[in-house]
Parts: structure tokens; sequence; C-alpha cells
């Protein structure tokens, strides 16, 4: 018997595949949340205002170097370059890849249905897909900029010399502990901790590192999780520390 004939026909579209499921909610949420965070991450960002109030500082403007110590000029050119890694790391992204093609090009919208564009993929040959092969490197300069984002969260527990505790810090605490189990959950960070190695027990550390990628191995299935909580976290954390500049609200801060 023919292989092919076991085989039932594949759907045409999502609808078929779905009949009388309101199969098209996913993919509508993920085009208003991701376009409503590239609108509102691009206004805060070029908005010519340093979201920042003391010892606060907006994870978009995460940029001070050195505790504070030295500041580099963040409007003008720097501040589109430093902006491109986030960017370019959730835009390369595996997990946004998945997300977007399904939900914005509907290529195709999910497993098992046919592509709207057949024939028309070329994978990451052209651009602009040809960049989400530069994600390794979105990877690693993100793991710089998580190394100022705590810095600043370290700043945000400190007030006039001594240790506080405002919202603000809670607030910056958590949004840099979930973009930490975003960035650490990556596919290609694992590739990087253990991936990449055949066998441990010939490899110098070859326990610490096998322990590494199992624990990397057991938490990769959440990174979408992470991509989504993290994506509102960052802007959840600026939302509040604009509400604080313009005097809407006054938080509770205990000074110890
Ligand atoms: Fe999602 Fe690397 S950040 S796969």
């Amino acid at each position: 018997m023919a292989v092919e004939s076991a085989l039932s026909p594949r759907p045409a579209s999502a609808r078929e595949a779905s009949p009388g499921r309101a199969w098209w909610i996913e993919p509508a949420l993920t085009v208003i949340c991701y376009s409503a965070f590239v609108i509102y991450a691009t206004w805060s960002v070029f908005d010519q205002v340093n979201v920042v109030f003391y010892p606060y500082v907006s994870p978009f403007f995460s940029l001070w170097l050195g505790f504070g110590l030295i500041r580099v000029p963040i409007i003008g050119i720097l501040l589109p370059i430093l902006a491109a890694v986030p960017l370019g790391l959730r835009g390369s992204c595996y997990y946004y890849r998945k997300s977007y093609f399904r939900s914005f090009f509907w290529d195709p919208p999910a497993c098992a249905i046919q592509e709207l564009k057949r024939g028309r993929y070329r994978g990451e040959t052209r651009f602009p897909w040809v960049l989400n092969n530069y994600h390794r490197y979105f990877l690693i300069l993100s793991l710089i900029t998580l190394v100022f984002l705590w810095a600043d969260v370290v700043r945000a527990f400190t007030y006039q010399g001594s240790f506080f505790i405002g919202l603000g810090s809670v607030f910056m605490l958590v949004n840099v502990i979930l973009l930490s189990l975003y960035t650490l959950t990556c596919h290609s960070f694992r590739y990087l901790m253990g991936g990449r190695i055949d066998a441990f027990s010939r490899v110098r550390f070859g326990r610490a590192w096998h322990r590494i990628a199992m624990l990397l191995n057991y938490a990769n299935p959440r990174h979408g999780f992470y991509a989504w909580v993290s994506m509102f976290s960052v802007a959840l954390t600026d939302v509040y520390i604009r509400l604080l500049m313009a005097g809407v609200i006054h938080e509770p801060r205990i000074i110890f």
C-alpha cells in the first residue's frame, strides 16, 4: 500500500482545519500586542525625554556606565544604535519568528496548514530575514545590556547612601529578572553553554557543563512565556517611572 494513500489530505486553510472555532483570536492578539509594544517603545526612545526619576531609570534608558559615574549621551545617534540590540534579539528570536510569521504574514498561520504564498519562501538568504542569522551576536550584546540593567537595579535600592525599597525598585527588579530569564532561556545561549559539547565526560568541568545544560533544557520550553511577560514588564516599568516623573502618582518608600 502506498504511504500517501494512508495520509489525510492537508487542510487548505485555517478555517477548514478548525471548523467553528475562533482560531483567529491568538494571531489577532499577537498582532495587537506586538504592534502596541513596538509603537510605544519607539515613542518612548525618541521622545527626547530621559525617563529617569531618581534613583530609577527606565529599561529603555539603561545606558549609564559604571553606576552612573560616566554618562553617555543617550539621545542622538547612540540611542538608536543601542536600541537595535533588544530589537535585534527579539526580532531574530526563534519564538518571535514563529509568532510573527504566523500572526502577521500567515505564512503559514499554524502547523499543517498551507502557506499562503507557496514557493516564494527563500529561507534566511534574503534581506531582511538574513539578519536572523545574527541572532547569536544579538544575544551576546544583550547579555552585556543585562549587566547594565542589573547595575541600575542595584542603584534603585539605594537612596542618598541608604538602602531603601520603593515600588519602583520592585518594578525594576521584577523586570530585570524576567529579562534575564528570557535571555538565559534563549536557544543560542543553550547551545553556547552545552549544545556544542559532544561528550561532557571528555571536557574540562564536564559535570558542571552538563548540569548547566540540563538546567537550560528544563527552562527552555518556557522561553515563549518569558518573551511575553518580559515584553510587558519593560513597558510597564517605563510607564510607572513616567507617571512618577509627571507627579501623577506618589509611591510608598521605606528607607533603612
Ligand atoms: Fe529567543 Fe534566542 S532570544 S531564541
